[in-house]
């Protein structure tokens, strides 16, 4: 059934296309994803303790079951059926960065790192090895999100979290070192710093969060296309004052536009904010409401 589907929209797109529409729309055939994570991804013990991680997040599209396995198998850490990773008492002081590898129905392979950090037991240290994976977030404006628990050698006393400066609308989980941010955020890169600290010292680490402006058609896109294109683009031509036009023919569009085309004929195209996209290229901007789904905003 899903061959059949991704087939039949194969001779759709094929049917339908001209210029090098049917280049663009055919990657688009397939958004089919598997993505595992360990929140948090890593698990500091004292030699001689038993103990297991959290069960990853799953994201996978496919549906049906995901199997898992560890990459380089370490004596006395084994996986279960549902990717949760469990550690005996055996297992000899050291630092195990493992390599855990999903699979779902159709072969799709995701793989992802947890360390266990296995410490002498005895006097605390400083904790050490901070780190975010993934270290940083691309996000689309207006929403909200938050960032996986990091991973982290706490020395064996526990740690807290906190920011070291004040971003507005960024908090962070005192206990888990999750960082938040709230739907309201400006576009821009935010560079938030967070430090970790137990009863015998600290250590710091970055985290990246990226806000992309989220482009709106009424406001950005259509006013430009109308008053631009759609003077000479009309009759046999689709008239490029509506949503449903514009959204049809966006990869043509996208194709012809300066400076990489030469549309406009006899005009020009005027800079867009650089808080838009870096380049304050209209046609940057026009593959970025093309990439954020192309929304009838
Ligand atoms: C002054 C008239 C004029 C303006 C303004 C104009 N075009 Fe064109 N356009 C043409 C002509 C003439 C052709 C056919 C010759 C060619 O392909 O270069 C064409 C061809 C095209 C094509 C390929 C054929 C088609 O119809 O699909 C695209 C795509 C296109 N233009 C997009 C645009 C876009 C986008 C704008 C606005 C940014 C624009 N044009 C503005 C005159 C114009």
């Amino acid at each position: 059934m899903r061959q059949l589907i991704i087939l039949l929209s194969i001779i759709g797109v094929l049917s339908s296309c001209h210029y090098d529409k049917a280049i663009v729309d055919l990657r688009n055939v397939s958004k089919d994803t598997l993505k595992i994570s360990y929140s948090p991804s890593s698990s500091t013990i004292t030699v001689g303790t038993a103990g297991s991680s959290a069960a990853p997040i799953i994201k996978n599209t496919v549906g049906g079951i995901v199997s898992f396995k560890i990459s380089a198998p370490v004596a006395g850490i084994t996986l279960d059926n549902n990717g949760v990773i469990n550690w005996a008492n055996t297992v000899p002081r050291g630092t195990y960065t493992l390599g855990i590898v999903a699979t779902n129905i159709i072969g799709m392979v995701d793989s992802v790192r947890y360390i266990l950090y296995v410490n002498a037991s005895g006097v605390a240290t400083a904790p050490t090895a901070f780190a975010y994976a993934p270290a940083s977030n691309s996000v689309n404006q207006g929403m909200a999100g938050s960032s996986l628990a990091p991973s982290i050698n706490t020395g064996g006393a526990a740690v807290t979290y906190s920011l070291t400066t004040t971003i507005t609308g960024i908090t962070i989980n005192a206990t888990s070192g999750v960082i938040s941010w709230v739907n309201t955020m400006s576009p821009g890169t935010y560079t938030i710093t967070v430090k970790a600290t137990n009863s015998v010292g600290s250590i710091t680490t970055n985290y990246t969060l990226i806000v992309v402006y989220l482009v709106r058609f009424s406001v950005d896109i259509l006013p430009v296309i109308s008053t631009k294109c759609a003077t000479c683009h009309h009759g046999s031509h689709t008239t490029w004052t509506q949503w449903s036009t514009i959204n049809n023919e966006s990869a043509s569009i996208h194709s012809r536009l300066k400076p990489a085309g030469n549309m406009p004929q006899g005009s020009s195209l005027s800079p867009v904010p650089t808080t838009q996209v870096s380049s304050g290229l209209f046609r940057d901007l026009f593959q970025l409401w093309i990439t954020q789904g192309k929304l009838n905003n």
